[in-house]
């Protein structure tokens, strides 16, 4: 079985959450892009009734061509349900996101949402954080933040493409992040640092895809 087919079912068992009237925030990546295909697909079939928050000018796109209607960012309201993806998740629900280079719209999405599902496939949960962590910096900060990142033992190496905020994307290697909370409270108080792709306590439940099926499990 190919991986798509487990980040689909994640997906469509998330989307069977979503009711009529909701603000509904989308996420970036290839699995929140089954669950946009999805609502795309109850909208004509079932006339749900949502309106949608893109966490990336991707998805904004993505979720238009569908058919769902998207909220401008700058009229960003409370969001009833964000549902989105990771790059790793561990057993405490602290996630590393920001593969595509989203982590800071997705962060204020999963911030103005009530709840968040988290949608993966089963690789991506592991027993401790460790992938590089991706970070969003504005450009002219870009040598004290990576000489912050160093100090905190962290290795920095930059994107070749910016953000859709026109920020750079520098990925650090800290190696196994033993203490996120900690982590996350000295990234956090960096200046030019604009955000981080460790989404600690905002993820409440979720939605694992495998060969065997979709299993939920709530924070
Ligand atoms: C986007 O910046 C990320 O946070 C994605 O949510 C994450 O990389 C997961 O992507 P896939 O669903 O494509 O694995």
């Amino acid at each position: 079985m190919m991986i798509g087919d487990s980040k689909k079912k994640a997906a469509e068992a998330a989307i069977a959450e979503v009711t009529d009237d909701m603000l509904v925030g989308l996420g970036t990546g290839s699995t929140a892009a089954f669950a946009i295909a999805g609502l795309g697909r109850r909208i004509r079939e079932e006339g749900l009734r949502i309106t949608a928050a893109g966490t990336s000018l991707a998805t904004e796109a993505a979720a238009r061509a569908a058919g769902i209607p998207v909220l401008a960012f700058d009229d960003l309201a409370a969001v009833d349900l964000c549902i989105d993806g990771a790059d790793e998740i561990d057993p405490a629900f602290r996630a590393i996101k920001g593969g595509g280079g989203a982590m800071l719209r997705e962060k204020i999405v999963a911030s103005a949402a009530r709840r968040m599902i988290c949608i993966v496939d089963a690789s991506k949960q592991v027993p401790q954080l460790i992938r590089p962590l991706p970070i969003e910096v504005l450009p002219f900060a870009h040598a004290f933040v990576a000489r912050e990142i160093r100090a905190l033992g962290g290795e920095p190496v930059a994107r070749p493409t910016l953000s859709d905020q026109h920020n750079l994307l520098i990925d650090c290697d800290f190696g196994p992040i033993g203490d996120p909370q900690a982590l996350a409270r000295i990234l956090d108080m960096i200046p030019g640092l604009l955000g981080h792709g460790l989404f600690l306590s905002e993820i409440d439940t979720i939605y694992v895809g495998d060969e065997a099926g979709v299993e939920r499990h709530e924070r």
